[in-house]
């Protein structure tokens, strides 16, 4: 049993329908077993467990573990190729170097750099874009379980428009995820997400195929991408003449329910998003990518508007890092560039969006995302190192709502002091520690 003793913010109410912040000076959290039993003021809290050891965090500021709903393992090479438009993106750089994980040496290393990039982030849950390689869906899974980060991930298939080493048949991709999630799903905290690359790539059969896994593998999820950059859109429509939408291709072979995540959806329709709000999937919103590869200004007020359910991604390596953070920042300039179709986003609904939105999309609300009694003890603690304007502007604010504003303007990778996932100490002092064996 360990007591944590924290300026502490969480968000276990939805800011978009209402919700406060929730904040507290000096607040105690006690962990057995990883898991939060008891919470209160410290002064309350404490009296019943005073035998046993108080970490004192009030040097920092205590928050849940970021949710990261849309990042690719084999592209964090890939991160800082500025300058491109997605379809050239990925044939100039995403896709060249994905081809690279066919080699088990080299996708292991990657792994490694992968996870060690969440965790030095915060991130502690992760849907993560796998691989088109069996062998590097293995190396991350092998990676992610021995850190403990709760990672969901899969093959990515595909069968046509890209090189010929990522393509498959449907046959094969049937079988290989089938193997894949017979090894991985629900092993520790790893699960299965069923993952056609897009539909630009992905033929019906192999769209049936995936169906097909979805149907095998109870509690796996679904993810893709969809109306990220108008190209792509105009293409897919050539590809599937017989569907109405970019979202009717998934949702016509049944890909769409609860545990479904598809990121951008930078240029829906009114009847995309009535149609994802009806089968409660969640978009993964990726402002820095969607910035980077100039793909447009995500629309979040029709999303909500709609009532489709949105958290955020990083997108990495379209993306600009795996900063959960630095996505809320650039979510929040990318609104208030959309002027009066922008929806202003407060520093609490940052926070919500970066985890309690996240965990809720990935389906482990009940698990993680706020720091309720119940919840696991998923984790960071930001400890700006001093001189820097986070730790002046964190010394000299007693307003949560400000402190939080000042977090999410300033927090990087050099503030995420300690990280923990289910009781576990992955990150102390900023170093990540060696892993379990
Ligand atoms: N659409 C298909 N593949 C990708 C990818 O790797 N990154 C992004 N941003 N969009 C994609
Ligand atoms: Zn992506």
């Amino acid at each position: 049993m360990t007591i944590y003793r924290a300026r502490a913010f969480d968000t276990p109410d939805d800011p978009f329908a209402g919700g406060e912040l929730r904040s507290g000076d000096d607040v105690g959290l006690v962990v057995v077993d990883g898991v939060i039993v008891a919470r209160g003021e410290f002064a309350d809290v404490y009296p019943d467990y005073a035998e046993h050891a108080v970490v004192d965090l009030r040097d920092g500021v205590l928050i849940p573990g970021l949710v990261d709903t849309h990042v690719h393992f084999p592209q964090v090479r890939a991160i800082g190729a500025l300058g491109m438009p997605l379809l050239e993106w990925l044939d100039k750089c995403a896709l060249p170097e994905e081809c690279r994980l066919a080699s088990p040496d080299y996708a292991r290393a990657v792994a490694a750099e992968f996870c060690n990039g969440l965790v030095s982030a915060g991130t502690t849950t992760a849907l993560v874009f796998g691989s088109h390689f069996a062998s590097a869906v293995d190396a991350l899974f092998t990676e992610a379980a021995r850190l403990g980060l709760r990672v969901t991930s899969g093959l990515v298939v595909s069968d046509r428009s890209l090189p010929d080493d990522l393509l498959t048949t449907p046959q094969r991709a049937y079988d290989d995820a089938i193997d894949l999630a017979g090894r991985w799903h629900g092993v520790g905290r790893n699960r299965y997400a069923v993952t056609p690359r897009f539909s630009l790539s992905a033929s019906e059969p192999i769209l049936d195929a995936c169906s097909a896994v979805l149907e095998a593998t109870p509690g796996a999820m679904f993810t893709s991408h969809v109306n990220e950059n108008r190209a792509e859109v105009e293409v897919v429509a050539g590809l599937f003449p017989d569907c109405t939408d970019y979202v009717d291709t998934y949702d016509r072979h049944g890909l769409l329910k609860a545990g479904a995540v598809l990121a951008h959806n930078v240029h829906p329709t009114d009847p995309e998003l009535a149609v994802l709000a009806d089968r409660g999937t969640a978009v993964a919103h990726c402002p820095s990518s969607n910035s980077a590869l100039g793909s447009g200004l995500f629309p979040l007020r029709r999303h909500l508007g709609a009532g489709v359910p949105v958290a955020l991604g990083s997108d990495v390596g379209a993306g600009t890092g795996f900063s959960v953070f630095k996505e809320g920042l650039q979510a929040y300039f990318m609104q208030r560039l959309l002027d009066t179709d922008g929806h202003p986003l407060t520093p609490t609904q940052l926070l919500y969006l970066a985890t309690r939105a996240g965990a809720l999309a990935l389906g482990l609300g009940d698990q993680v995302g706020d720091l309720s009694v119940g919840k696991q003890f998923d984790a960071l603690c930001l400890r700006p190192p001093g001189g820097t304007a986070l730790n002046v502007g964190l010394r000299h604010t007693t307003h949560a709502e400000e402190a939080l504003g000042k977090i999410f303007a300033l927090a990087g990778d050099a503030d995420v002091a300690d990280v923990w996932i289910g009781g576990w100490q992955l990150v102390s002092g900023g170093f990540v520690r060696p892993a379990l064996n």
